[in-house]
């Protein structure tokens, strides 16, 4: 069949063309964007006079009852069409006749594409950022419930100093309201009316775009046409965005990974998002962390393909945009269904909280506290660093720790040390004097998850 924009030519294109050219398998997701974008555009045309009220009429129930069917299966998209746009107007136009071609009056494929684009991704941004406040939450519970939940807290994978549970995940609830944050800022930039800048160079007819934009509920329109139908930076930002989300999770993913391992024991993840082994029946494998660690490289490729595909492209529209539809959406997909997956696994953990202690109480993590307490007698902290260095390497001969290496040890270092360092090493009362802004004591992670509350209600109210 010829195509709907036979004209120079006769239309009539090779199968394999055909097949290379059509972006419907991919770009029909967006049906419903596409029709509610046409139906406002019917409804500037008539209000500016370009069609009648009675086309608009025609047009706008016609394109509902698209919707209707498309939604309820009647009207399967049909895949021989070049792309969504194509099908929606080729359905309406059988549906209605005249009016139908009269649709595409003031406008252009490639001013509507950036449009359904946007009204896709910003209700994408706005199902992303609901789940990112929901894991936050999540989190912050979780956090809540652990605060006192003493672990080692690790650099470069070794033990440390002792910080709590709540502590450590409190530091996720921060990076995830950082990408709720960016999410937001994000759609700001998706919410821009790209409509009415037609092919690139804007239209003779005396359209309002700012009605039209105002119908579809952007605030703002693309000042400049070229723009308009060039710029896919807004498409580049979320996935930019979606990218650092992954990030975090899979950071998180990986600790769950190694926590619930034999070697460390901390936790143990719910039996509904584990699976077995085909071969070893003692295994119960965290896949659901593995896949969304595993994910996060998809994530990474989609945001490049998008940089690479846009880099050399002159101004205005090229076909090779079509091209940066599937690795956005598979962006927003993945990271959709990552959210949830942490949503639905981490309620169920188990957080063995003896083996976090057992852990944090080998290692010397209290030495640093130990040099503390030596500079509250009154030494240099070089000096006390160097003396409680001492100390460890006498308990790693003794093979004792910090809290059971006998006074008389002490003193052989040094005559400073006294029986009221016992204290000073208690992992809990290390912890507990862990309290400057933002530090590991009980205390402070309250705070933090205080602060943390009062962020989220600004966010929940709609107070920015
Ligand atoms: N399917 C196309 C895309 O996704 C729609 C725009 C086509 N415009 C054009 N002038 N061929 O980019």
């Amino acid at each position: 069949m010829a195509k709907m924009w036979a004209g120079r030519t006769d239309g009539i294109t090779d199968k394999a063309a055909d097949d290379f050219n059509s972006s419907i398998s991919f770009d029909s997701r967006m049906y419903r964007q596409d029709i509610e974008g046409s139906i406002a555009h019917a409804r500037m045309l008539a209000k500016c006079g370009i069609i009648s009220e009675q086309d608009c009429a025609l047009i706008s129930e016609g394109l509902a009852g698209i919707l209707a069917d498309v939604e309820s299966g009647a009207l399967p998209v049909d895949l021989s069409c070049e792309d969504i746009h194509m099908f929606v107007e080729q359905v309406l136009t059988e549906r209605i006749g005249d009016a139908g071609k009269r649709l595409h009056t003031a406008r252009s494929r490639n001013d509507q594409v950036a449009l359904d684009l946007r009204l896709y991704l910003r209700a994408s941004s706005d199902e992303i950022a609901a789940a990112l406040r929901e894991l936050i939450g999540v989190c912050a519970d979780l956090a809540s419930k652990y605060k006192d939940c003493i672990m080692p807290g690790y650099t470069h994978l070794q033990r440390a100093q002792p910080v709590t549970f709540g502590h450590h995940l409190t530091a996720y609830c921060m990076m995830l309201l950082r990408d709720l944050d960016r999410v937001r800022d994000a759609r700001k930039r998706i919410n821009i009316s790209p409509i009415g800048s037609c092919a690139l160079a804007g239209t003779t007819y005396e359209t309002d775009r700012y009605f039209e934009a105002s119908e579809l509920g952007f605030p703002e329109i693309s000042v400049n046409s070229i723009d308009g139908v060039s710029d896919r930076d807004f498409a580049i930002e979320l996935c930019g965005v979606i990218a650092i989300i992954m990030m975090h999770l899979s950071r998180l993913s990986e600790e769950l990974i190694m926590w619930s391992s034999f070697e460390f024991r901390f936790v143990t993840l719910p039996d509904s998002f584990t699976t077995g082994s085909s071969i070893m029946p003692q295994k119960k494998n965290p896949d659901m962390a593995e896949l969304a660690r595993g994910k996060t490289a998809r994530t990474y490729g989609n945001l490049l393909t998008l940089l690479t595909m846009m880099k050399g492209l002159p101004l205005a529209y090229n076909k090779d945009m079509q091209e940066d539809k599937e690795p956005v959406f598979d962006s927003v997909d993945t990271v959709l269904a990552c959210l949830n997956i942490f949503i639905g696994m981490l309620p169920g953990m188990k957080v063995h909280r003896d083996n976090m202690r057992r852990a944090a109480g080998e290692g010397f993590i209290n030495a640093t506290d130990l040099a503390d307490y030596l500079v509250s007698k009154g030494l240099p902290f070089r000096d006390a660093y160097k003396l409680s260095g001492r100390a460890v390497a006498r308990a790693v001969e003794t093979g004792d720790t910090l809290e059971t290496l006998p006074l008389s040890e002490y003193k052989a270092l040094s005559g400073v040390f006294d029986e009221d360092l016992y204290r000073a090493v208690d992992l809990d009362a290390c912890v507990a004097r862990k309290k400057s802004t933002g530090a590991a004591s009980p205390a402070s992670v309250e705070e933090q998850l205080k602060w943390l509350s009062e962020e989220l209600r600004k966010y929940d109210q709609g107070i920015h």
